[in-house]
């Protein structure tokens, strides 16, 4: 333990140091942003911008059973998402993983987070049987999404033609 001197004033908190993870289930702690934007899409994942910021985008995603992104990254952003409602499974993609070695999938429950850096790839959907609800933190560079190409697919591509 140590005292804290008695004038200590807290130095006022920068939002751009705060972890996305932390923005993320802030957000979706206060279902009051987002609760009048929330859909269901019966043809594809459903996407809406809450919020914007100086450093971040916020967006709501639902998602029906079945439903699910393609294998994607999201080039030089970082950032977050937080399981509000369901279960979604997320499959992440490494370029530089053991040949052989299985896919990381991680099952994620209300409540549950991944953070993320640049250049991270992954695959997400919804394998439940009922709807699922998630909040995602883009920080720098909004929500950047650019189909995932596989090292060694990208190689074989280029050697066509
Ligand atoms: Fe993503």
């Amino acid at each position: 333990m140590f005292a804290v001197p008695v004038n200590t004033v807290a130095a006022e908190e920068k939002p751009a140091l705060r972890h996305p993870a932390r923005v993320a289930v802030a957000y979706a702690a206060s279902r009051d942003r987002w609760r009048h934007l929330l859909r269901y899409d019966a043809d594809e994942r459903y996407a809406v911008l809450v919020d914007r910021t100086d450093t971040d985008e916020i967006w709501l995603m639902s998602w029906l059973p079945g439903q699910g992104e393609q294998r994607h990254d999201h080039g030089d952003t970082s950032g977050a998402f937080t399981v509000v409602h369901g279960e979604l499974t997320e499959v992440v993609l490494r370029p530089n993983a053991v040949q052989d070695a299985g896919p990381e999938v991680n099952v994620l429950q209300a409540g549950q987070t991944r953070a993320f850096g640049p250049g991270y790839a992954h695959q997400v959907s919804n394998r439940s049987a009922d709807p699922a609800v998630s909040l995602h933190v883009y920080r720098y560079g909004g929500r950047t999404v650019r189909p995932y190409v596989a090292r060694a697919e990208a190689s074989s591509r280029g050697s066509v033609g």
